[in-house]
């Protein structure tokens, strides 16, 4: 059994949590206004929440999920919870949704010097596609595109 608990947001009551995760993981959080505009669209916008015992929200993943594709927006966890299979979870739970929604392929962007979640990813089955010079700000710095193409049955 998962030691996580993954379930969708689906309205904003639990987004201070997610904020607060944003802001203790990335030099340039999405914002409240972002997530809530991500809440509009929950058609096609997904953000899931990885909760402990105790239902402490501990990492999430947010995801597009366009026809055949799966983008991955944004993925954290809450630093006293990592290196213990949350993004692990997330992950595989974000896509296994995307498969029964349709998708077949799935990308991502990462800073080149983010070794923690290039791994994960590798670990995953994505590879490197491509890269947006200088994509990311505060630190400027390139975004490495990652993809997969074997979704369902990898
Ligand atoms: C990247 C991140 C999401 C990983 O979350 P996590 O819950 O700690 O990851 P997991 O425990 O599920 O680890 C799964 C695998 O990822 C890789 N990994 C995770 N953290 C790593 C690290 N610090 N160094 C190297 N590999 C790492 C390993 O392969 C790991 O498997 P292992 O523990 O069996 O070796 C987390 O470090 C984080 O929130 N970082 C800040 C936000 C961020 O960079 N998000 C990614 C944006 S693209």
């Amino acid at each position: 059994m998962e030691a996580w608990t993954i379930e969708r947001l689906t309205s904003p009551v639990e987004l201070d949590a997610v904020l607060a995760i944003e802001e203790a993981s990335f030099t340039n959080p999405w914002t409240r206004q972002m997530h809530l505009a991500e809440l509009e669209h929950q058609d096609v916008s997904f953000c899931y929440l990885a909760r402990d015992a105790a239902r402490v929200v501990v990492g999430f993943c947010s995801v597009w999920c366009v026809v055949d594709e799966l983008h991955i927006n944004n993925l954290a966890v809450s630093p006293p919870y990592r290196r213990v299979g949350v993004a692990r979870s997330l992950l595989a739970h974000a896509i296994r949704e995307g498969v029964r929604l349709g998708a077949v392929r799935a990308t991502i962007e990462v800073r080149r010097s983010n070794e923690a979640a290039r791994c994960l990813y590798e670990r995953f089955g994505f590879s490197m596609t491509g890269v947006r010079r200088a994509y990311y700000t505060k630190p400027v710095e390139d975004a490495l595109v990652l993809s997969r193409d074997n979704l369902i049955g990898g």
